[in-house]
């Protein structure tokens, strides 16, 4: 063997020794990591503790309290999750669920699983966007019981006065909750009290599930936000946390981003008739590619933003930002490690990625369709519509539903309304995206059978 061989086979093994030890030094990706801090770490304020948790059923309506009174306490764990819209933290034993962080004194810090953290048929699955959460039901009894014990309100229970939380189960006012936030704010993120109130456009909407963000060079329905950890950060800016506390939790989420990148769609559990399916491929690559994307082995996603006029589906979220909350953005301290510019004029609304679009129902970005079918025959989406608890309706693909005309006159208390979506009140629209109406019947069917496999 040659003295330059031996050189080489050395400088070669010591090149591996190297790489092993950094990648075992921390700097490996590390999504575990990024997952803990969500569900281990607080980083805001409690909303309650867990003896407001524990007295929340006394504010219930007579016949739930009543029901609560003589149930078992498994029952009554149930009622608790399934009327506030929450899940249990799946394959571990955890006295919080999953939308909650306990802060280590008794509170209950809000996570960012409260929107993005779901089931769909019954399995909980963190990143899908949670289309049962019922956040003002939950504020409401939560301020109810402190009122009535006489102890302290926090920033939830009094903001929620100022800005609805939520009109719909499922859905939130999460987009102006940032905005009402970041009004008292300067670039640095230095609280500013005396600011005025912005203008609010109030809607709800249906978060977007997580495992898409890693196609996505801009986020938000109209793409507007360049993509970054410090993104993820806007819904911090409750006045407890200052640009110390934000420096200080960067490098948490910087873990919770990769956590986010690392994420993969859901496989759609039953039967797909393969041939029907390759069929739908056909159909979807010539009418729906062009903004929505291929998949499979060749898979590219275009980032296309159509225009409102062209898209037609409900203008409020369009409307309620705009050029002032670009700005802010823009300059602001979430957007000084993007490489990417801010849109500061979006056209309309973004395509979507649909990698497990079976399981992320209701679909457009205000959660107004409650399946796939319905979302391809534009004309036959029901007016207002009450989702089961975990029914999966593998016809059309989405949610098991009941329709109405309208909402029933005998339902009368806020918390029984928020059951059913109205799509006649305002931010609600389920109309537009009427694409699809111009393929006939048996297309429709082949690209239904496609979108399983997405
Ligand atoms: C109260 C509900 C709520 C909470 C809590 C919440 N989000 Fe969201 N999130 C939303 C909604 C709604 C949207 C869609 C906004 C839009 O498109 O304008 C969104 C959008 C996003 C997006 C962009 C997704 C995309 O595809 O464009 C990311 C990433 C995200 N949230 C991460 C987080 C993180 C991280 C947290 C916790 C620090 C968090 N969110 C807390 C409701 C919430
Ligand atoms: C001109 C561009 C365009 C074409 C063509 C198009 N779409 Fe879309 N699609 C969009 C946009 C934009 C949205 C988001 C609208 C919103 O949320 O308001 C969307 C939303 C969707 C959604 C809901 C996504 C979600 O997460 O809620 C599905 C499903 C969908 N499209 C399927 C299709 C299918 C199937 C076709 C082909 C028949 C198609 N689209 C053709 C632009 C397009």
């Amino acid at each position: 063997m040659s003295d330059r061989l031996i050189d080489r086979k050395f400088i070669a093994l010591v090149l591996l020794a190297v790489s092993t030890t950094a990648l075992a030094g921390g700097n490996a990706k590390d999504p575990v990591e990024g997952y803990r801090n969500l569900l281990d770490h607080a980083y805001l304020p409690p909303d309650f503790d867990q003896e407001d948790w524990d007295k929340l059923w006394t504010s219930w309506e007579k016949p739930a309290r009543e029901k609560y009174e003589k149930a078992t306490p498994a029952e009554r764990h149930a009622m608790m999750l399934e009327r506030y819209g929450f899940q249990d933290v799946p394959g571990e034993k955890r006295d919080l669920p999953l939308q909650y962080t306990p802060d280590g004194k008794g509170g209950w810090v809000m996570n960012c699983f409260t929107c993005h953290g779901g089931k769909v048929n019954g399995v909980t699955i963190p990143g899908l966007p949670n289309t049962h959460i019922a956040l003002q039901t939950l504020i409401d009894d939560v301020r109810n019981v402190k009122l009535r014990s006489k102890e302290q309100l926090t920033h939830m229970d009094v903001g929620s006065v100022m800005v609805p939380l939520g009109t719909t189960r499922g859905t939130t006012n999460a987009v102006i909750f940032g905005v009402a936030l970041a009004t008292f704010r300067d670039y640095d993120l230095n609280y500013k009290p005396t600011a005025r109130p912005p203008h609010m456009l109030h809607h709800d909407m249906d978060a977007p599930p997580w495992w898409n963000v890693k196609k996505k060079s801009h986020l938000y329905a109209d793409g507007f936000a360049p993509r970054s950890h410090r993104s993820l950060m806007q819904f911090l800016m409750v006045p407890a946390n200052g640009p110390k506390q934000f420096a200080e939790f960067e490098p948490d989420f910087k873990k919770i981003y990769e956590y986010i990148l690392s994420l993969e769609a859901p496989k759609y559990p039953w039967a797909i008739d393969k041939n029907l399916a390759a069929k739908g491929e056909v159909v979807f690559n010539k009418n729906c590619s062009e903004c929505h994307g291929t998949y499979g082995k060749e898979s590219d996603y275009p980032n296309v933003n159509v225009p409102l006029d062209v898209i037609g589906t409900d203008r409020v979220r369009y409307d309620s930002l705009g050029r002032p909350g670009f700005e802010f953005y823009e300059h602001s301290w979430f957007n000084r490690t993007s490489t990417d510019k801010v849109n500061m004029t979006p056209e309309g609304y973004v395509a979507p990625p649909l990698d497990g679009i079976w399981a992320t129902a209701p679909y457009l970005h205000n959660g107004s369709v409650p399946t796939l079918w319905h979302l391809l025959h534009s004309k036959d989406r029901p007016v207002v519509w009450k989702r089961t608890e975990d029914g999966y309706d593998q016809k059309k693909i989405g949610l098991e539903i009941d329709t109405f005309d309208s909402v029933p006159s005998s339902v009368k208390s806020p918390v029984e309304r928020r059951y059913y979506f109205d799509t006649k009140q305002n931010g609600k629209s389920a109309a537009g995206h009427t694409f699809p109406d111009k393929l006939n019947e048996e297309e429709r069917t082949q690209l239904l059978e496609y979108l399983k496999t997405l």
